[in-house]
């Protein structure tokens, strides 16, 4: 009976190929809202344009430095761009944490952050006219900063320490320096995808459908903000009560839900709420709830990726859950606790996989094509360390988008060198035309 109950519960995290299709269609319907004129203010998915609308072609040249701010790293980057038969991108990066006061207290202490170490790379929303910082995700609430531009924020704080001044070339979102970087190696690169801290996608848009610009020649890259997909209740079929909990404790209640059921910053408190149901439940740990498990935050991403490693015999899991603190697990507790990571990581998988179907079909469209063969760009925590997340993921693109053949590959250094070969083009195109 126990065991009919623990399966009960976690049937809701459990979808169907049929409620996958589901949510394909919805983010497709929510793309074409956020594109069109008269509806894109009320659209989730804010299809943000980049402006970005030419790939490095080998022929740049220079030095760049670029910030790439995030979760809780913070790195800096010295970017070298060579031409010619030396055409080839060397980097030097340094990186600093983001102390939890400075991602919380004002914008001046994340400025601090930023001058003491040492824009062109953000994994924030802004708008991309200027460097308006549209809304803070991912944990960071800092004060003085949403509605600000960025760039002006960043300037001022290097002239008032009087040491020297930046020209800053371009603010570009994590995706978008994904694609570039990935795209600067394979032509066929048009889409960037994030799944780590949060998860957001970027991809290349037709002018023409982009009703909000002028013009109807070629293509740009448009940085959709896909993590608030499901802000207007698009995902409340298949939101959960444990999704409710991890939202109402949150820096952003009923902000950014589909990001909230994939991204890393949050699978570890979806897990930790189903562990905390089970055992109040008394169908887990003896029925006994301690200090420890009621602690929010306890797991991290790579407990995740640990815990669901294939390597791992039962002991070891069961020494990981010793280690946060959880010292009363018995044998069948090691498993049922493997068995509901896993359930929240495949649903995680799949349901970014359903989202990308729709992104990569919608491409396909706009082309007309009976089949599309396109490269995605990935980078991550939870999508390059956890077992089994890519492999979930690339078969549900496989099964709900089936007319495109999707390569994936990962961007192995950051998105900074993305942001630098997109200021390196910009120079280009700038000194072209001098
Ligand atoms: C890094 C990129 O490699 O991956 C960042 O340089 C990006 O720009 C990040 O935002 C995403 O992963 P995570 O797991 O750090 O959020
Ligand atoms: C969050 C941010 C978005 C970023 C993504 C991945 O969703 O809002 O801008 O691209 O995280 O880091």
């Amino acid at each position: 009976i126990q065991h009919a109950e623990r399966q009960r519960i976690l049937d809701a995290l459990r979808l169907s190929q049929e409620q996958l299709l589901d949510v394909k269609r919805r983010m497709g319907e929510e793309m074409n809202r956020g594109l069109a004129k008269e509806s894109h203010d009320q659209a989730t998915v804010k299809m943000l344009p980049t402006f970005v609308r030419s790939m490095p072609d080998g022929t740049e040249s220079g030095e760049f430095l670029a910030l790439d701010l995030g979760g809780t790293n913070f790195r800096v980057l010295l970017v070298r761009v060579r031409r010619g038969k030396r055409r080839s991108v060397e980097m030097h990066n340094k990186i600093y944490s983001i102390p939890q006061e400075a991602m919380q207290g004002t914008g001046e202490e994340v400025n601090q952050v930023f001058t003491d170490s040492w824009p062109s790379c953000l994994r924030f929303p802004t708008n991309q006219n200027s460097g308006i910082l549209l809304k803070w995700t991912k944990g960071f609430k800092a004060t003085g900063c949403e509605g600000e531009d960025v760039v002006t924020l960043l300037k001022d704080a290097i002239y008032r320490r009087e040491e020297f001044d930046l020209d800053v070339v371009a603010v570009v979102n994590d995706t978008v320096g994904t694609m570039m970087t990935c795209g600067y190696e394979d032509p066929l690169c048009e889409v960037g995808l994030i799944v780590g801290t949060g998860t957001n996608v970027c991809y290349m848009e037709e002018m023409q459908n982009m009703e909000l610009l002028d013009g109807s020649e070629g293509k740009m890259c448009v940085n959709m903000e896909w993590g608030a997909f499901g802000d207007h209740g698009e995902l409340d079929d298949f939101s959960t009560d444990f999704d409710k909990a991890v939202d109402e404790h949150s820096a952003n209640p009923g902000k950014q839900t589909y990001e909230k059921m994939i991204s890393g910053m949050y699978l570890g408190e979806i897990v930790r709420n189903i562990l905390l149901e089970f055992t109040t439940k008394g169908l887990l740990f003896r029925g006994k709830l301690s200090e420890r498990l009621k602690t929010r935050g306890i797991f991290e991403t790579k407990f995740l990726s640990q815990i669901e490693s294939d390597r791992l015999a039962l002991r070891q899991v069961r020494s990981i859950l010793q280690h946060l603190g959880l010292t009363s697990s018995t044998c069948d507790d090691s498993i049922l606790v493997k068995e509901v990571c896993s359930v929240v990581a495949c649903r995680a998988a799949q349901l970014c996989g359903a989202g990308l179907a729709a992104v990569v079909d919608k491409i396909r469209q706009n082309r007309n094509l009976p089949e599309l063969k396109i490269t995605v760009g990935v980078d991550g925590t939870l999508y390059k360390l956890h077992p089994h997340f890519s492999n979930f993921m690339h078969e549900t693109v496989r099964d709900l988008a089936p007319q495109c053949k999707v390569t994936f590959i990962q961007s192995e250094d950051g998105s900074g060198k993305g942001a630098a070969l997109i200021t390196a083009v910009a120079c280009r195109i700038r000194d072209a035309g001098q």
